[in-house]
């Protein structure tokens, strides 16, 4: 049977644009931003995504396409005999860690969205937000429905293939994302007082800069840009021959980081016209928005507005990460997809369930001083994406020989390849060091 890919440019962009935007841009860049001193950040990151992630994706794309396997496999073909299809191992384990802790957000998302229709008509008590978070995330049952749900519209979406599933609902929400996120940031920069917040995001203080700030901006672009898992390696393997890599990946990064910003506008102006101080950290768009929404002319409507946003771009996310698992699945144990899927979600509700149990009744369990919520995001995002992505770049860079390389990046020579000579320097030395740089950093600390 012929292999699942994806349709065309368009149809790739929107899937790799949908599981790059997500959570990492529309909640955790945002604080990340606020946290870290606001435009020298951002900076810093866009050096980072262009200099380091950039060619990590083209990389990961090239193991996928050269291959046509699931991301384990990949390995194993290109270095047979050797223990390198560890590095798609851990991908897949990393791939798991995430979704054990992003579904459980991506039910909050739903729980908000649930809320909001509700009030739509109603005038929201401002006193009573606050203490709906912490009510929402601490209870035992209802956050695990509603991360349930999450679970289940992402495996239908799954067990619905490349181009039927993923693709498909890829480019019904994607263009819809961006619309509500052009809306909302004209809402929000029309604010009274906005501008306090767009010069807080475009006039960066270069006296802000330390090694902590480099090594935020780089965690985050790894993650935003789904790297150092194999999410790229597997949605590279159902990438048409014929389509360019490079292109593919310069637009993929470039289309992320926009939504990254038109977020941070979004977000940040009304978070200074409101007075409420940027670095509030991960409440910021589940606590700190609600407060602003009860009091805008229409807040409600943006209020249903974000949330929907919200659950729409954590869930083209949720798709890539269980379509890794689901591919290695079902290549490895000539499984049908369909049935993978329902096992693999089964197990991602149980972890998932734990998860959210320890943001309340489980708070006190801990591991390595963690809670299980914590610790899936920590050993995932600061840990297994590092070393995924440093992995990546020696396998490619140093122990693959150069022509398959060339070959992949150029369609066979069929493409001029300009760049190519800088994407290989980038590779081969740039990357490994600035990583090698973060792992270390991560020890000492
Ligand atoms: N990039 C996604 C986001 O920004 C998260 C993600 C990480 C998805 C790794 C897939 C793989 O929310």
């Amino acid at each position: 049977m012929k292999r699942d890919e994806f349709s065309g440019f368009f149809g790739v962009l929107v899937a790799t644009v949908g599981s790059a935007v997500g959570l990492g841009n529309l909640w955790r860049f945002p604080y990340l931003v606020g946290q870290n001193g606001g435009a020298v950040f951002i900076f810093i990151y866009l050096a980072f995504v262009l200099v380091i992630c950039l060619p990590i994706m083209i990389s990961e794309f090239i193991i996928g396409r050269r291959t046509l396997s699931n991301t384990v496999k990949a390995f194993q073909i290109l270095a047979p005999r050797t223990p390198w299809g560890a590095v798609g191992i851990v991908g897949v384990v990393a791939a798991f860690c995430i979704m054990a802790f992003y579904t459980v957000v991506g039910g909050w998302t739903l729980d908000y969205i649930f809320r909001s229709v509700i009030h739509l008509f109603s005038k929201p008590d401002i006193t009573a937000i606050e203490s709906q978070f912490t009510t929402l995330v601490t209870s035992p049952v209802r956050p695990i429905l509603w991360t349930v749900i999450f679970i289940l519209f992402s495996a239908l979406i799954v067990m619905s293939g490349i181009k039927k599933g993923i693709e498909k609902y890829s480019r019904i929400m994607m263009p819809f994302l961006f619309l509500m996120v052009v809306i909302l940031m004209i809402r929000s920069i029309t604010l009274p007082g906005a501008e306090k917040g767009i010069s807080f995001l475009v006039k960066p203080d270069f006296s802000k800069i330390n090694t902590q700030v480099l090594l935020a901006a780089l965690g985050q672009a790894f993650f935003s840009l789904s790297l150092g898992m194999g999410c790229m390696i597997t949605y590279g393997s159902y990438i048409p021959k014929r389509e360019n890599l490079t292109k593919l990946a310069f637009t993929t990064a470039m289309s992320d980081t926009l939504f990254a910003i038109l977020a941070g506008l979004a977000i940040m102006p009304a978070v200074f016209s409101f007075g409420i101080s940027p670095q509030e950290g991960p409440g910021l768009v589940f606590i700190v928005l609600p407060r602003i929404f009860a009091q805008i002319p229409l807040g409600n409507i943006f209020a249903v507005m974000f949330y929907l946003i919200l659950f729409i771009a954590a869930i083209t996310s949720a798709i890539s990460l269980l379509e890794v698992v689901t591919a290695y699945i079902t290549e490895r144990l000539k499984m049908k997809r369909k049935t993978a899927v329902a096992i693999i979600s089964a197990l991602v509700v149980v972890c998932a369930s734990l998860s959210s149990l320890s943001q309340g009744v489980l708070q006190d369990f801990k591991i390595l001083g963690k809670t299980i919520f914590d610790f899936f995001d920590y050993l995932s995002a600061n840990i297994l994406l590092p070393l995924g992505g440093l992995s990546i770049v020696f396998f490619v860079g140093w122990f693959m020989k150069k022509s398959p390389v060339y070959d992949e990046f150029t369609n066979q020579g069929t493409l001029k390849g300009t760049l190519f000579r800088t994407y290989y320097f980038l590779i081969r030395y740039v990357a490994p060091i600035a990583i090698a740089a973060i792992l270390v950093d991560l020890i000492v600390r």
